[in-house]
């Protein structure tokens, strides 16, 4: 199949088709503008003329008339619309991005979340005045704790990454506590994210990494031989970010007991596993989720997110405050708690997250959930098997919601980036590449549940044409994307030097 068909089928988002497009892509809105073009007329003024200097301080007249663009409504209109196609989403097209979980967020939430009650509210309204949210807040820690199979939970965290700093803060106060200070490693397999290190060395915890076998599950032998004395504890993510689930998960949290020690489990992954089995069944001490991928959510742009955590009773006098509790038939927010960690976040966090999560949860119901975990896994498995022989699958057996592929070894030196980045001409989002980083070259692929098997198949097409063309058109592929206003930036500055100001000319397209 050729570029120009699959991205016909593949639902592509408004994008210029080719390079000549590229180069006559709008101006800035400054490079659009005429002397003298208004947007808007208005009606002539009745107020006097007055001279700005001898009305407002000097400091604030102006030496020079400011330099605005002159242009039509409907050139602004085109303008901004135009911009907004830029952008890729889900609404678009397919966006396989592996761990991040970018599925589908129902209209229903948006609706719900947008009732003048939530989305009017105020943070310093009173409890009185807040009954509905305070109630919705705590139906939402009772559907987690069922889901989770644990006995409490914290709404507080705003962030997967903020979850587990929070739930490490949890675990090192309950330690302490206990006479068990001088427990300070946090044991953490090789294909954690990197956010697990990060949250362990800023709770003051040390790491020790744990090796996973040949199958990329936690090695046996390994962790028998870094158990000791100054464990805290297990760090393990499950499913894990090569989409596996652990099958020793349970001896795992035995052995991690037995020395001592509290098992948290990073429960990014959790739609793969919704009502099929419970952390809290398994041994987990402390998980967290993230709302913003288990239960749907816009999460582009880095927020705004939460990342609850669910703890057993034991941890449950450690979690943070504020929190919601209930008063005969009335709700309350508690403010100080004798062994909390304290507060780590203003108010009760990113309200409109719960608001959808809940709604989320609520429309689904319990079948509802169920079938979410049973198609993530199922689609997953099948771009798995549709896409083995083009690609070499790192684990090459039945996965979870994600797999991961790899580049390495195909013809031509071709890399995963070429690849990712080729996927956009045909009107995909890339999935996510050079993580787990044990993988050499990943393509992180996670379909979701809320994907078609035409959309998927037209992923697979794509994907082998894209194969076909490692042999066929490697210097197509090493110079792509070929469609986009924007090519290969250099990432890392993007990210450090960017510039998003209008600068004179077309150097900030
Ligand atoms: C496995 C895993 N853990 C933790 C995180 C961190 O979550 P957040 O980005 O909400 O901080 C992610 C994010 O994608 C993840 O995939």
């Amino acid at each position: 199949m050729s570029t120009a068909e699959v991205t016909r089928n593949v639902n592509t988002p408004a994008c210029p088709a080719d390079s000549a497009d590229k180069a006559s892509l709008p101006l800035t809105i400054f490079e659009k503008s005429s002397p003298g073009r208004h947007g808007v007329a208005t009606p002539s003024t009745d107020v006097p003329d007055v001279d700005p200097a001898s009305v407002l301080p000097k400091s604030a007249v102006r030496a020079e008339v400011a330099e605005l663009p002159e242009v039509g409504e409907l050139d602004v209109q085109r303008h901004y619309t135009h911009l907004s196609t830029l952008n890729f989403s889900i609404a678009n097209a397919f966006y396989p991005l592996g761990s991040c979980t970018m599925k589908y967020n129902p209209l229903v939430n948006e609706k719900v979340c947008a009732l003048p009650g939530f989305a009017a509210l105020h943070p310093m309204q009173t409890d009185d005045q807040a009954q509905g949210m305070l109630e919705l807040y705590w139906r939402l820690e009772h559907l987690l704790c069922e889901v989770s199979g644990l006995d409490a939970v914290s709404i507080h965290p705003t962030a997967g990454a903020h979850g587990e700093l929070t739930a490490l803060m949890v675990m090192r106060k309950y330690l302490d506590d206990h006479g068990q200070a001088e427990r300070k490693v946090i044991l953490i397999p090789d294909s954690a994210h990197g956010t697990n290190p990060a949250s362990c060395t800023m709770a003051g915890f040390t790491t020790r990494e744990l090796k996973s076998d040949a199958r990329g599950r936690v090695d046996m032998e390994a962790l028998d031989n870094v158990l000791g004395a100054d464990v805290a504890g297990l760090m393990i993510t499950n499913p894990s970010t090569l989409g596996l689930f652990e099958p020793n998960i349970k001896r795992i949290c035995d052995k991690i007991h037995e020395v001592g020690g509290l098992v948290y489990m990073d429960g990014a992954n959790m739609n793969a596993i919704l009502g099929r089995t419970r952390p809290g069944d398994f041994g987990v001490d402390v998980m967290h989720f993230n709302l913003h991928k288990t239960f749907s959510q816009p999460h582009g742009g880095g927020g705004p997110g939460a990342g609850p955590i669910a703890v057993t009773e034991a941890l449950a006098p450690y979690l943070p405050v504020p929190k919601v509790e209930k008063d005969g038939d009335r709700f309350r927010i508690v403010r100080c708690s004798e062994k909390s960690i304290g507060t780590t976040r203003g108010f009760l966090g990113n309200s409109g997250v719960v608001v959808r999560a809940y709604s989320y949860i609520r429309s689904l119901g319990e079948r509802g959930l169920l079938r979410v975990s049973e198609n993530a896994v199922l689609n997953a498995n099948y771009l798995r098997i549709k896409l083995q022989d083009s690609y070499r699958v790192w684990v090459n057996e039945t996965c979870m919601h994600e797999f991961v592929a790899t580049a390495k070894g195909l013809p031509n030196d071709i890399k995963a980036t070429d690849i990712a980045k080729r996927l956009i001409d045909y009107g995909i989002h890339p999935p996510t590449i050079y993580f787990p980083l044990i993988v050499p070259e990943a393509l992180m692929i996670e379909p979701t549940e809320t994907e078609s098997k035409e959309t998927l198949d037209k992923f697979v097409a794509a994907m082998k044409a894209i194969r076909a063309e490692c042999d066929t058109a490697p210097e197509t592929l090493k110079h792509a994307p070929h469609s986009r206003s924007i090519g290969r930036p250099d990432e890392v500055k993007a990210v450090k030097e960017p510039r998003i100001t209008y600068e004179g000319d077309n150097k900030s397209r």
